[in-house]
């Protein structure tokens, strides 16, 4: 395809200066398998990476024991797999309690192990630590790190199995003694931005012959309500029908922590995290909208009940009304998908948010995405159209990409204060 190669040199140039934006797809190591490399095991007493284990570039900071009491406690999820053996000396099941992001490393290690030595498992000594037993600042506390070892207790195992836990995606690997190998993964909020925004298949977009569609089921060349501004924060609450080109992300299987945002005239708007809203401060009249107030976005995590965000009511055609948030959830929910419209934004569920994620500026984004843009409009016109494939867009990977070069991580989505609830 001559013309995606000639659209991707001119991208290229604008991306030198864009900033970093994506869909809701794992970033880093995602897509093509890379075929398997000779594996070298880890040194007694080496870690990888390289840093101490509580950095940015490891698995962060630590953020504060969580406990049975503590709100934090449902971020922890028990871990059922039946290929791992959970040594459980204190008879609590508490190791088998961590985070989901801890679970998915684990669970991928899992299979590695059983692959390297048929008829080992993956045996995991320490876990979620209630009982004070480690450093003061230790992620045992959190859910976040787990001490393994081979199920044969082979300690001339331990070597490898640490370079298995590095390959399986912990974010900091320890041959921390002879006895076992420490890993830590990063906090669940940290992820989020780097994991992007979207929206789950269900949620229902409204076409321009006024019926609702979900998410799921958008089509290119289908007209769905958005905000007229240009960049979606001036249109004194406007709406326009704006064409839907590609989905920045299309993961229909995925399951994934959502915010839901409620508002007062009951439309609640579902997304992930890092994915942008338009909000505003103030009583929520519309009034002030006309005289000129801006909309400005935030992460969905920011948002707070108070600030008013646009929504969209049945028989309001294209004049949106500001409507207060009342409340902030999260859930669990299924399907992952990130559209893209001409206008940069679009109303799900009866409230309008952007198309962008993970970089809280809305109008850079929307510029950064411009030259995809023209590139649907152009498609639409040679009849080309567009594939839908599943994962992260290529564009959103190369900016992604080119952003983990410029952009230090903590400049992304920092964890905002939000209200949990039970539902999770
Ligand atoms: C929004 O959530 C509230 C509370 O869960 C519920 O009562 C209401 O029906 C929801 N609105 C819609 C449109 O589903
Ligand atoms: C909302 O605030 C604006 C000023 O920003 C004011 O003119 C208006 O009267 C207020 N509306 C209500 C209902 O308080
Ligand atoms: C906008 O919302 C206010 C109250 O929140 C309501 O009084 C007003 O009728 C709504 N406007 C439209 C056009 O629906």
């Amino acid at each position: 395809m001559r013309l995606s190669v000639l659209v991707g040199l001119f991208i290229g140039c604008a991306l030198l200066l864009a900033p970093v934006t994506e869909g809701c797809g794992p970033g880093r190591g995602y897509g093509k398998r890379r075929p398997p490399k000779k594996l070298t095991p880890l040194a007694y007493k080496q870690f990888s990476p390289n840093v101490a284990e509580k950095t940015l570039g490891a698995s962060g900071k630590h953020e504060g024991k969580i406990t049975r009491n503590s709100e934090r406690f449902k971020e922890l999820t028990p871990n059922y797999n039946p290929d791992i053996i959970f040594k459980d000396e204190e008879n609590t099941a508490a190791d088998r309690l961590m985070t989901q992001r801890c679970k998915d490393k684990l669970n991928s290690l899992a299979i590695s192990v059983m692959n390297m030595w048929p008829g080992v498992k993956l045996r995991v000594t320490e876990g979620w630590d209630e009982d004070g037993h480690h450093s003061e600042d230790s992620l045992h506390y959190e859910g976040r790190a787990v001490d393994i070892t081979t199920s044969d207790r082979d300690r001339n195992k331990y070597s490898m199995l640490a370079r298995l836990a590095v390959e399986a995606g912990f974010d900091w690997v320890y041959y921390e003694s002879k006895a076992h190998v420490h890993c830590s993964v990063k906090s669940e909020h940290s992820v989020a931005a780097k994991t992007g925004g979207c929206f789950p298949g269900r949620s229902l977009v409204t076409l321009d012959d006024g019926s609702s569609r979900a998410v799921q089921d958008l089509q290119p060349g289908d007209r769905v309500l958005a905000s007229s501004g240009a960049d979606g924060s001036r249109s004194g609450g406007d709406l326009v029908y704006s064409e839907f080109f590609t989905f920045l992300d299309h993961e229909p299987a995925a399951r994934k922590q959502f915010y839901v945002l409620g508002t007062e005239t009951g439309a609640n708007l579902t997304l992930t995290a890092a994915h942008l809203v338009f909000v505003t401060e103030g009583n929520c009249s519309l009034g002030e909208l006309a005289k000129g107030a801006v909309m400005r976005t935030m992460y969905a995590s920011d948002v707070r009940p108070g600030q008013c965000v646009l929504t969209a009511g049945r028989n309001q055609g294209l004049q949106g009304n500001l409507s207060q948030v009342i409340w902030v959830h999260i859930q669990m929910d299924t399907g992952a998908f990130a559209p893209l419209t001409r206008h940069g934004s679009l109303v799900v569920d009866g409230v309008l948010a952007s198309c962008y994620a993970a970089m809280d500026q809305h109008h850079l984004a929307h510029w950064a995405f411009g030259p995809l843009r023209l590139l649907y409009s152009w498609t639409r016109w040679t009849g080309t159209g567009a594939s839908l494939g599943d994962g992260l867009h290529w564009y959103s990977q190369v900016l992604y990409w080119i952003g983990t070069f410029l952009l230090d991580p903590g400049h992304f989505h920092p964890w905002g204060m939000v209200t949990h609830d039970s539902e999770r």
